[in-house]
């Protein structure tokens, strides 16, 4: 015993000995850690000469905080208006209204953590110039957040940064919830869309650049939550909320206000209106007869009554195409089957009431869609709205390109079809109403050359 207790002791020194000569701090350098802009995934979503909304999705144990600063100083005012749980995933969504702002001018959005009152992430963010005589906007649809995309995804989007929009319009397939990967068509569950869509904010550059662009969006049948949906989808309530919390916000009155249902809205900017149409929600089956199977009559109603409220010029947003004929194969072997979706095609009735609806108004209108995997500009003859307009169709930012067969024409045969290009691209708008008419400059951009894949001036007299 004695003999043990003796190497006990001696064991102990020797043990003290390595204590006392381990370092003194296991504490981590600070320079060896990125602490800036971009751990957090941030939506700049509704925005005023003075107010704007800011959603933030952050890792779920840790209490933010939220300041606003000009120029150092503490600025504006933040109200925590809500905070999203969607346990038991391992995020929480802040849904933040900023406000008392200048008009035009640049702040910056510091989140802390009460340990060590640390930046967990910092962005900078800006309100709109008081009058301005043009929008600049870039609009785009479809980017998955798939691995094989990885090549195009930072590019095309610091290239869209670098055009300076005004602000970003999404039209549909933010997120790809229904991939073959992951989860089945009509099959999601409430966690499977939560997964997709928070990998989808992780994955996606746009939510962690320093600089925020105020993004207005809307969905199609990809983030709604499975292909070719319509309003007897199982799981549209788990989606309308996720998409809500990270792309949704507040009204601002007289500037942008939400629909009574689904995720349809209105914007405005600079005498300009922009209607986002939820044509998922409220869809009949495709092929349905009825005369509001596309939009429902409560929403086809409210565009209405918001477009003859004044004779500012609009643009009508929706996922899908509007003047899209059916693009059917088949074979001996294979039933016919409709490839695309559109108005149209899929819903001819409400498409002619839409029309007759949009010609008795004062308002000027162009189309934009996208959905499809190419863009495009078709030309909308003076007998359908009784002046000549066009529909601008962008699509996709990063996801599938469908290369034709050997034989086959590269875009589906369109007759109003002005320009097309089947591409990873985006399209930058810039807009002005003069005294010739309504104008807008519309262009393609890709990464794979400097110059647009197409470019057109549309001039719309009504
Ligand atoms: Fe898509």
């Amino acid at each position: 015993m004695a003999r043990q207790i003796f190497l006990f002791v001696i064991a102990s020194f020797l043990w003290s000995c390595q204590t006392v000569n381990a370092p003194q701090s296991t504490a981590i350098d600070p320079v060896d850690h990125f602490a800036g802009y971009g751990k957090l995934s941030i939506v700049q979503a509704a925005t005023s000469t003075t107010e704007t909304f800011i959603n933030v999705m952050g890792p779920r144990n840790r209490d933010y905080k939220f300041y606003v600063l000009l120029n150092g100083k503490p600025a504006g005012r933040v109200d925590v208006v809500e905070i999203v749980d969607p346990s038991p995933m391992l995020f929480k969504i802040y849904k933040l209204r900023v406000s008392e702002l200048n008009p035009n001018t640049e702040y910056r959005l510091e989140v802390r953590i009460p340990y060590g009152d640390t930046i967990a992430d910092y962005r900078t963010f800006k309100t709109f110039p008081a009058a301005s005589p043009a929008v600049r906007f870039a609009v785009g649809s479809c980017f998955s957040d798939d691995f094989v995309f990885s090549h195009v995804r930072e590019a095309i989007w610091q290239h869209m940064f670098e055009q300076n929009p005004d602000f970003i319009l999404l039209n549909g397939d933010l997120v790809y919830v229904d991939t073959h990967d992951f989860v089945p068509r009509e099959k999601a569950t409430e966690s499977d869309v939560w997964q997709r869509y928070i990998h989808s904010m992780e994955i996606i550059p746009l939510f962690h650049k320093e600089r925020l662009i105020p993004v207005v969006a809307t969905w199609d049948d990809h983030d709604y939550g499975t292909n070719d949906g319509n309003k007897n989808f199982a799981g549209k309530d788990f989606s309308r909320r996720a998409f809500r919390a990270l792309f949704s916000s507040g009204d601002i009155k007289g500037v942008y206000e939400n629909g009574a249902a689904g995720v349809y809205k209105s914007f405005s900017l600079s005498g300009q209106r922009f209607f986002l149409m939820d044509n998922r929600t409220f869809r009949e089956p495709n092929g349905s007869a009825q005369v509001f199977a596309h939009w429902g009559k409560a929403q086809h109603s409210w565009l209405l009554e918001h477009l003859k409220s004044n004779d500012q010029p609009a643009w009508l947003v929706n996922g899908g195409q509007y003047f899209a004929p059916p693009i059917i194969v088949g074979s001996e072997s294979n039933q016919p089957r409709q490839l695309n979706e559109s108005l149209m095609a899929d819903h001819p009735a409400h498409f002619r009431q839409l029309m007759k609806d949009l010609k008795e108004s004062n308002a000027p209108v162009i189309f934009v869609s996208g959905d499809i995997h190419f863009s495009e500009i078709l030309e909308v003859e003076a007998t359908q709205l009784g002046y000549t307009t066009y529909e601008v169709t962008s699509s996709p930012i990063h996801s599938y390109l469908f290369r034709n067969k050997p034989g086959e024409p590269e875009l589906w045969a369109n007759p109003r079809r002005v320009v097309g290009a089947k591409d990873h691209n985006y399209i930058l708008v810039e807009s002005r109403v003069t005294p010739q008419g309504w104008e807008a400059e519309v262009k393609s951009y890709g990464v794979k050359r400097p110059e647009p894949l197409f470019a057109k001036k549309l001039v719309i007299k009504k």
